[in-house]
Order: C-alpha cells, then structure tokens, then sequence
C-alpha cells in the first residue's frame, strides 16, 4: 500500500520533483506551498495542493492537523521549503536576515514539531527529511552567509532531533549542491544578486535526480544524504580546519583535568546511547 507524504516548498524545483517522485510511485502525496496557482501545476499528477506558509505557525498547525486526519496519519515528511540570503553580511538589514531564518529554519523546525509530535503521539513509526544544503558541511561563498548560518542551524537541530525521537521516526538531512531550480532570494534582493544566483542554477543538477537521491536515502534511513560528488572540497576544508585546531590542544595526559569529558556530559551521552 502506499505511503502518505506531505512535502513543503512543493511548487517548484526539489520540492516538487519529490513530489511527483512519490505520485508516480503510487503514494498519497500532500504538496505544499505558498500560493494556489503554483501547486495547480502538480494537481494532473494526483497530487494534493495545500496552500501553507511555513512561517504562519498557526496555519502550519493546522495543516498537520487536518491533513494527519484525513489521511489518518502521515507516514513521510519532507522539510523543505527554503529561500537563498537576500544579501551579504555587512549589507544584510536585521529584519532581512530575520525573514531568512524564519523560512529556513523556524519555519523548518515548526513543520518538524507539528509532525512529529503526532507521529510520537500515536505511537507510528515515520520519515522526516529536511532539505538542508552542502553549505551545512563547510561548503561556503561570498554573499551566503545568512544562508549558510540557517543551513548549518539545521544540521544541528536535527542531529539532537533524530536523538529525542523514538528510533521508529527517522531523520535525513538533505544536503544537496547546486541543483537547476527557480531558487532565489526572495523579492528584495538586489537585481545582480538575483541574476548572478540564476546564472549559478542553471549549472545545477536536474532537480529529479537530487529527489531519486533523497528518496533513496530516506527509505535507508540515511542521517545525511548528499548529492553532489564537489560538495567533499567544502567538507575537506572544513575537517582541515578542525584538525588544524585539534593540533594546537595540548595532549590530553599532560593536562588531563582540563581536557576530560565533564561528568554531566557523560551523564547526557549514557542517556542517549542506553535509547
Ligand atoms: N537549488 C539549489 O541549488 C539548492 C542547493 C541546496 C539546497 N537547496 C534547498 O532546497 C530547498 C528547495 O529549494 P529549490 O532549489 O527547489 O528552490 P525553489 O525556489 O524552486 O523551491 C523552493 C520552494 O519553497 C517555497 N517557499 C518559500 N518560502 C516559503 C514559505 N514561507 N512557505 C512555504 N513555501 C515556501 C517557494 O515558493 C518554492 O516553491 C530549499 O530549502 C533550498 O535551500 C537548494
């Protein structure tokens, strides 16, 4: 029989290749985004359209909630819903890099929540799937870093997500690089932003191989599942640079007090591992 799954950021690019991935597999597919006539595209593939802006955490509620009844219970997740930084760091405004966070990772962790409490809830085994970013691992450019700081936050709120779940919900983080999409930085970006980004996408990968990938990874239960083969010159550097600063930390027996594990993080670790 198939699954029900319910996808943000389903309008366009990897969001909707996702989409219609499960619609062709024969699943129950709940696509959502922010406007009607973006979604009627998906509507001839059997797919349901769910108009949901992920920063409404009322309407992401309630989403979860009639869509878990209808379909009595949703089987997977799909995070996904994201925007680009609508400008670099010395020239970003407070309320820019606000808008930003709310979408990629507020945004993020509420759909997360609202799911997943159900699926705890009714004691039902379930997939979670964030759409995070190559940039999560150390890739990095000019001009991303708001972007790259919401990517990297979901990383980490999902590696202790995936532990605070019972081992019947899995968590995958997306980590794909560039991909052929309509991603973008949202309207106030400036003009050469937009059109250096669009530049950038159209080198990317087909979006439907970046969702054959997730899907992939999701049904093996993957942590993290990547994409692209380049994304390792990000991830090199960045092991570098932590190893780099593991060699200037005095060995451990010279100054043994310093450096040992703290008893309360021993404690927490024993937790986690005994679930
Ligand atoms: N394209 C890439 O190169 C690339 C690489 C790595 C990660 N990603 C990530 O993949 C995800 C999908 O992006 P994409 O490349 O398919 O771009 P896209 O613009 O084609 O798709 C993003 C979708 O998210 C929707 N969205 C934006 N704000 C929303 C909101 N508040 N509520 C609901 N929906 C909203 C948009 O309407 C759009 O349909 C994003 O999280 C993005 O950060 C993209």
């Amino acid at each position: 029989m198939g699954k029900t799954v319910f996808v943000t950021g389903a309008a366009s690019g990897i969001g909707r290749s996702i989409a219609r991935a499960h619609a062709a597999q024969g699943d129950r597919v709940i696509a959502a985004d922010l406007s009607a006539d973006s979604l009627d595209q998906l509507v001839d593939d059997g797919i349901e359209p769910w108009v949901l802006d992920v920063t409404d955490a009322r309407s992401v509620e309630q989403a979860a909630g009639q869509v878990w009844t209808a379909c009595s219970g949703v089987d997977w997740v799909y995070v996904n819903a994201g925007v680009g930084a609508p400008a670099a760091l010395l020239d970003a405004s407070r309320e820019q890099f606000r808008k930003c966070l709310e979408i990629n990772l507020i945004g993020a962790w509420m759909t997360l929540k609202a799911f997943a409490s159900r699926m705890v809830k009714a004691d039902r085994a379930g997939r979670l799937c964030v759409t995070a970013s190559e940039h999560s691992l150390g890739f990095q450019h000019a001009g991303a870093g708001i972007y790259t700081a919401s990517k990297h936050a979901l990383l980490g709120l999902c590696d202790v997500l995936r532990h605070e779940l019972p081992d019947t919900v899995s968590v995958s983080v997306l980590c794909p690089g560039i991909t052929n999409t309509g991603f973008g930085q949202g309207e106030d970006a400036s003009e050469a932003a937009k059109a250096f980004t669009r530049a950038m996408m159209a080198e990317g990968l087909d979006p439907d191989i970046v969702a054959r990938a997730a899907l992939e990874g999701v049904e093996r239960g993957d942590f993290i599942i990547l994409t692209h083969a380049a994304s390792r010159i990000g991830w090199d550097r960045r092991v570098e640079d932590v190893e780099a600063a593991f060699a200037q930390v005095p060995d451990e027996g010279a100054d043994a007090e310093r450096y040992a594990v703290p008893e309360v993080i021993r404690r927490v670790r024993a937790q986690f591992s005994e679930d």
